[in-house]
């Protein structure tokens, strides 16, 4: 072909594109069944503006949204087919379990395991694969998830202590999300990551989190990256990467390792979590290979840390900055101790705990306040269409709603962003109304299967931190530990030190 046949094909193949776009633009805008909802242009023609709010800009989309409320109402046109609805009302309604509510899989990409209970998008599919691993996180449970989060919580006191006697400030920032991480490792997994024995609490592993979640964002939008990084050779991860890094991909691969020991295990056992889906009736043998149980220990891992660590950060901040609080709570937990002379360790014992009002008003005060779930929770019914105020939203709409809209609803929980674990100190109507809006755990089929272990972690570690211990803040603000950035997970500033303590 000779060259200006060469060129009159690219140009038209140019006008052909630039046709094609312009048509679906004019579509989008126009004549979508989306069209009529509210929202800037931008974010009707393309989820470009999700990618320069979330990639670019890193995590900030979520704010984004918030001003999107302000101007145009409570319902916007977030993507060429998505909605974001900020009112807590609506909530309660829309994630209920009969809704049978599919996760968005587009957005749930960014945690690279659309195979695992977490990263299920379909309905049906989800629900056997949660019924594989509830029996290990039901009531029925209790004791043997006890057991586990004490033996973590003591190791942690332990380690406290002897960084005590030496005089330096301890981040506790990574402390807790080390805690975290072998928690959920020591009951989910054969084997615990045991990184509460880390020197500096595995300080650059944790600092990796943020920029894993960075780039699980990008994922999203080029779905290659999480591919690309996994296979990566551990060499060319040592050569381009940090200390930290490299930790997290050698967990990652012990992870996968663990999952084929339990897969090719000669007996089938519930010796962990893992264990437990492989020899579960409720997923088909096609559930159980390497692949797929390799994700739920990734997910399941990933779901347990950042969380119940932020969780924890939180209400320690908080309780230290206000000493009135700080006071109230070390009279209730040395009264606890006082009163149950004769018992080794009363401050270890759940059920005790959960009953005491101003442990779990402080505790329900830190869920409230730290939205460790930041990001978006997408849902699409593709059988059924839903009707918001006047605007119909066919099926296969994609709807979203974030926890922090609830937990920041000013009419519920007047001045929202200060810490005050005294309003919960209410009871009846009064308490029923609190309750009605607070979402930590979301809520419907898809809310958190480790709530139990969570709850637990965070009672027992708070209790024994603040009777066993004084700490004072060191060098720690607010902005320290407060949401900068959104990667599904809160994350502060980049050049936060995190939460910074000496202990006396
Ligand atoms: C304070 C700590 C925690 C908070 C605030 C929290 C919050 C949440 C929320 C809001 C969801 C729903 C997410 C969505 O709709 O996309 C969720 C799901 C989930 N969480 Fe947690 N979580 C915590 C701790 C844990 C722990 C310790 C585990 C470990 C086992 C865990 C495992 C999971 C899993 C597997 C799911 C997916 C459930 C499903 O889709 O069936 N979480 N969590």
């Amino acid at each position: 072909m000779a060259f200006d046949s060469y060129l009159k094909l690219a140009a038209s193949l140019a006008v052909a594109s630039f046709g094609g776009l312009a048509c679906l633009v004019l579509y989008r805008v126009f004549f979508h069944p989306l069209s009529k909802i509210p929202g800037p242009k931008l974010a009707a023609i393309s989820r470009l503006y999700d990618f320069y709010y979330d990639c670019v800009l890193g995590g900030k989309f979520v704010f984004k949204i918030e001003e999107l409320h302000k101007q145009y109402g409570p319902i916007v046109r977030i993507g060429p087919n998505e909605v974001h609805i900020h009112d807590p009302d609506f909530f309660d309604e829309f994630y209920t379990v009969t809704s049978r509510l599919d996760k968005d899989a587009w957005y749930y990409a960014f945690v690279g395991s659309k195979d695992a209970g977490f990263g299920t998008a379909n309905v049906d599919l989800h629900r056997a694969r949660r019924k594989a691993m509830s029996r290990f996180f039901a009531a029925s449970a209790i004791s043997n998830l006890e057991s586990s989060s004490r033996e973590k919580v003591s190791q942690l006191c332990l380690r406290l202590r002897s960084m005590r006697e030496a005089g330096k400030p301890v981040n506790l920032s990574n402390a807790f999300r080390c805690l975290a991480a072998d928690s959920v490792t020591n009951y989910c997994m054969p084997k615990a990551f045991n990184l509460l024995d880390s020197i500096d609490f595995a300080d650059d592993y944790n600092r990796q989190a943020r920029v894993i979640s960075h780039i699980a964002a990008w994922h999203r939008h080029i779905p290659i990256i999480i591919p690309i990084f996994m296979r990566m050779p551990r060499w060319a991860v040592a050569a381009t990467s940090t200390e930290g890094a490299v930790m997290a991909f050698d967990f990652q691969t012990d992870l996968a390792r663990q999952a084929a020991d339990a897969v090719h295990a000669e007996k089938r056992s519930d010796r962990s979590v893992l264990d437990g889906i492989i020899s579960s009736d409720a997923i088909p043998e096609s559930d159980k290979s390497v692949d797929r149980i390799t994700q739920e220990a990734r997910t399941l891992v990933g779901a347990g840390s950042e969380t119940t660590g932020n969780t924890l950060e939180t209400i320690t901040f908080h309780v230290l900055a206000n000493p009135d609080k700080l006071d109230r709570l070390k009279e209730e937990l040395a009264q606890v101790v006082e009163t149950s002379k004769g018992s080794s360790d009363p401050l270890s014992n759940y059920s005790t705990l959960q009953h005491l009002p101003y442990l779990t008003a402080v505790i329900n005060e830190g869920l409230r306040i730290a939205c460790s779930v930041s990001g978006r929770l997408a849902r699409v019914n593709h059988r059924q269409a839903y009707t918001y105020g006047t605007y119909l939203l066919p099926p296969g709409t994609v709807i979203s709603m974030n926890i922090r809209s609830n937990h920041t609803f000013e009419p519920v929980y007047p001045e929202p962003l200060t810490y005050n674990p005294e309003r919960w100190l209410v009871e009846g109507e009064e308490l029923k109304r609190l309750e009605k809006y607070f979402v930590p755990f979301g809520r419907g089929g898809r809310s958190c299967i480790g709530k139990e272990l969570a709850l637990m972690n965070l009672y027992l570690t708070i209790a024994a931190f603040f009777h066993h211990f004084d700490a004072e803040l060191f060098e720690t603000t607010r902005k320290n530990i407060e949401i900068e950035h959104d990667y599904f997970s809160p994350f502060p500033a980049v050049d936060s030190k995190g939460l910074r303590v000496m202990l006396k």
